[in-house]
């Protein structure tokens, strides 16, 4: 399905609001709204493998109100951004080259501070967090963006992290892979301080892509920048962060100095396998904001389905993004990117180019492997649809010789959760070049066969035809504007003795 543009609602405030996200779904197939009561105990199987955003109204009994996979489908995010499926990462270059543009509001002012919940009254257990999958450690608030000054710079960076229950006022987290809140807590954990974090939770897709995304300068920019649109900010209660006022629910607090300390996980996580206990920080809450009416979110992880997860639709939107950037460095006519999404969304990328040099292809599947860090990369020409599965399992089979077109690439940096490493700190990756070599790209014999089109030119005679050159038969039936054929063989038959000759393409000539 593709999108159709963003709804100019009521007013500024409530334009990029989840909730208003989600009600704009009704009228789509995009959308399982569940009004019966449905016990925490049984959102995560109503979610696992669900190709739609889920509306639970009334969780619990209680009446709290809860979405999950709002991102989990392409369709979704492109709705988010206004544009059809395949324009999302044009549309996504275009807005990054924007300006941000800000709007201060007061606490008065911003919704998501219309409630304020400070200290013996603060109570994450509170809130509608479920249990995910069946190994995981505690239920996790998985939908949740953190907001972090770095003190060094005074700039705001912004990531999506998932926080496990441990308490009423605390969570752990997992920042355990490189990341620019890792680098920014341990030096602040070195310097014996606390690191104040603000996670918004229930926030617009745009504003989950923007988390996911790692770019030099003020992350809260960035959310302005793809928003397209001038960003409502807010400052917290309990600290100096600036988040956006039109979220759903703001978790103010800190990530404790301690350091890896205590222990977090398992989980289920983004790979489609359960990620082990490791030593995390501690994160205390110190306020919990919210709007009136609030709706909270939750993030789908792992499980058998990872093409209907959030996070790998939005790993694979990322990974696209960064492997066109790469491409468009060492090919001078790239045409296509994707990144499988039930491939965890960042593990694999196929490309399809113009070749104009040799050796083009493959420099371009070195880049992508050096510089995005996927572990499979796949090359082909433009005839093949990447978007395509059974497309790419045919050019596989017919263009790639393994002791030819293989590249690989070890001893390099891995996801360390990726199973397969079985605890080696680092990996390889492979390049697989389906493309043609140069030399063989225009080859006849090598176009995809099709129904004949009959477009050639027209002449008076067969032999008018013959005598100007070699013609394929379905360029006779052209000359001849026949719409059967049989009477061609027939004729053709009758001027074997006037000296008709057959080339190495199997096209008619007359000799003499
Ligand atoms: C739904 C979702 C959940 C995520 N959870 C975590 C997490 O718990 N820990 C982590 O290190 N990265 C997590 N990530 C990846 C980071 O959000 C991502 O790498 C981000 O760009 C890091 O930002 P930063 O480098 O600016 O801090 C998650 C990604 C998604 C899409």
């Amino acid at each position: 399905m593709d999108a159709k543009a963003p709804h100019a609602r009521k007013n500024d405030l409530d334009r990029f609001r989840l909730r208003n996200f989600i009600e704009d779904l009704i009228d789509t197939d995009q959308l399982d709204i569940r009004d019966e009561a449905v016990d925490l105990a049984d959102v995560a199987a109503i979610l696992q493998g669900n190709d739609k955003a889920v509306w639970f109204r009334n969780i619990g009994g209680e009446g709290v109100e809860l979405t999950g996979n709002v991102v989990g489908g392409r369709a979704r995010l492109a709705r988010a951004f206004g544009v059809p499926s395949d324009q999302l990462r044009q549309e996504l270059e275009r807005r990054l080259k924007l300006k941000a543009e800000f709007i201060e509001l007061t606490r008065e002012t911003a919704p998501v501070q219309e409630v304020v919940i400070t200290g013996d009254d603060i109570d994450v257990t509170k809130l509608p967090v479920h249990l995910q999958h069946g190994a995981d450690g505690a239920p996790y608030i998985s939908a949740t963006i953190d907001y972090t000054i770095d003190p060094e710079t005074g700039l705001t960076n912004s990531g999506l992290r998932r926080l496990m229950l441990r308490g009423p006022k605390e969570t752990g987290i997992d920042l355990i892979a490189p990341s620019d809140l890792r680098a920014i807590y341990l030096k602040a954990s070195a310097r014996g301080e606390n690191l104040p974090v603000s996670f918004v939770l229930g926030a617009h897709p745009i504003d989950m892509v923007s988390a996911t995304m790692r770019e030099p300068g003020d992350e809260l920019g960035l959310v302005s920048r793809l928003r397209a649109a001038p960003l409502p900010t807010v400052k917290c209660i309990t600290n100096d962060i600036r988040v956006p006022a039109d979220a759903e629910y703001v978790i103010e607090g800190y990530l404790d100095s301690a350091g890896h300390v205590e222990k977090e996980g398992p989980y289920g996580e983004y790979l489609g396998y359960y990620g082990v206990v490791k030593k995390n920080p501690v994160f205390h809450i110190t306020a919990i904001t919210h709007r009136r009416d609030p709706l909270f979110q939750t993030a789908t992880i792992s499980g058998s389905r990872m093409d209907f997860t959030d996070t790998s639709n939005l790993e694979a939107l990322r990974a696209e993004l960064n492997a066109w950037m790469a491409l468009k460095s060492v090919v001078r006519e790239p045409v296509a990117v994707y990144a499988p999404v039930s491939a965890g969304g960042s593990m694999c990328i196929r490309f399809s180019m113009r070749q104009r040099f040799p050796g083009e292809a493959r420099s371009a599947l070195y880049t992508i492997l050096g510089s995005v860090g996927p572990k499979n990369a796949f090359a082909v020409d433009p005839d093949i649809d990447i978007f395509n599965d059974k497309q790419m399992e045919w050019a596989f089979a017919t263009r790639f010789q393994p002791d030819r077109d293989l590249v690989i690439a070890t001893g390099v940096r891995a996801v360390p959760l990726d199973p397969s490493l079985l605890g080696a700190p680092s990996g390889s990756r492979a390049g697989y070049d389906l493309t043609w070599p140069l030399d063989h790209v225009n080859r006849w014999d090598l176009k995809i066969p099709a129904p004949p089109t009959y477009t050639g030119k027209r002449y008076d005679s067969l032999e008018a035809a013959l005598r100007d050159g070699p013609q394929r038969f379905e360029d006779l039936m052209a000359a001849l504007g026949s719409r059967d054929g049989r009477e061609i063989v027939r004729d053709l038959y009758k001027l074997r003795s006037q000296g008709l000759e057959r080339d190495d393409q199997g096209r008619y000539f007359l000799k003499c």
